[in-house]
């Protein structure tokens, strides 16, 4: 083979790598340059804040209240019935017969021997009293001889007390749902994920640079948030015209 050859060879081979790293490297090129610095979206944050704002809102919430069910209520009254007799005239078992007890002075169903505890605890059963209570009965009122572990779930509790609701030949009212506080209302109103974004994730313009299917995705949700806004505080303001 003359030199010549040879070189034309080597040219060749040397032109074929050049090409193939040219097409493994440009695309890495353009991939990481389409790559924003910033998650097209992130709602993390967001559900952070409503958890935080969970704790402290006052008693009832909409939610405990939507929750008084007395269908579920009579299941999980199960629970208190080798205990407890609910009905009008029945007699009292290990504990006293609950027939009428909300809004009803602590420790006066007559003929039944409370604890000095329940007998000096001066309560009158109200919703918040019943719900504390009767998540766990011996850390809310030490002494109890109410020997229950407690509900653990907020909408068993309310349904159970719905339950304990209307066993009274005039049932109290429900209660109303307690107006939460305005800024817990604006945090409140992103909570729905309708359209699998929370509403209010707008205003956060930064978080969703680059990414127009999201940019999309939101414009759609924007008026289910402006229809949200003006429902969701009803309930609240009817609460407070009442009170
Ligand atoms: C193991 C038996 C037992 C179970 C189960 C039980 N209780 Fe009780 N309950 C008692 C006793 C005993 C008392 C009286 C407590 C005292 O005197 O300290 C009581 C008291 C009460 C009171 C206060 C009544 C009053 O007159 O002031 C309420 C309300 C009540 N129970 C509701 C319930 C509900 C609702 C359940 C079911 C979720 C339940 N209990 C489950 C034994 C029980």
């Amino acid at each position: 083979m003359d030199p010549l050859g040879t070189n034309k060879i080597m040219a060749a081979v040397l032109g074929a790598a050049l090409v193939f790293m040219a097409i493994r490297t440009i695309p890495e090129f353009l991939m990481h340059h389409d790559i924003p610095d910033v998650p097209a979206y992130s709602v993390g944050p967001l559900e952070v804040v409503v958890d935080e704002g969970g704790e402290d809102l006052p008693f009832p919430q909409l939610s405990w209240v939507s929750a008084m069910d007395a269908e579920r209520g009579a299941k999980v009254f199960k629970k208190c019935k080798s205990c407890h007799n609910i009905e009008a005239g029945a007699p009292h078992g290990t504990g006293p017969n609950l027939y009428s007890v909300v809004k009803r002075k602590s420790g006066e169903a007559a003929g039944f021997g409370y604890s000095s505890a329940m007998a000096s605890a001066g309560y009158e059963w109200g919703y918040e009293e019943l719900d504390g209570f009767l998540e766990k009965p011996s850390t809310y009122m030490p002494g109890t001889k109410m020997n229950f572990v407690g509900l653990k779930k907020p909408e068993d509790r309310a349904a159970v007390i719905e339950y304990l609701r209307i066993a009274a030949a005039n049932p109290v009212p429900r209660p109303e749902a307690a107006a939460v506080p305005l800024t817990q209302e604006a945090e409140n109103a992103t909570v729905e994920p309708e359209g699998g974004l929370q509403i209010g994730v707008p205003t956060e313009g930064e978080a969703i640079d680059g990414d127009e299917d999201t940019m999309r995705d939101l414009e759609q949700v924007e008026p289910l948030g402006e229809t949200e806004d003006i429902d969701q505080p009803e309930p609240f303001e009817a609460a407070d015209d009442e009170q």
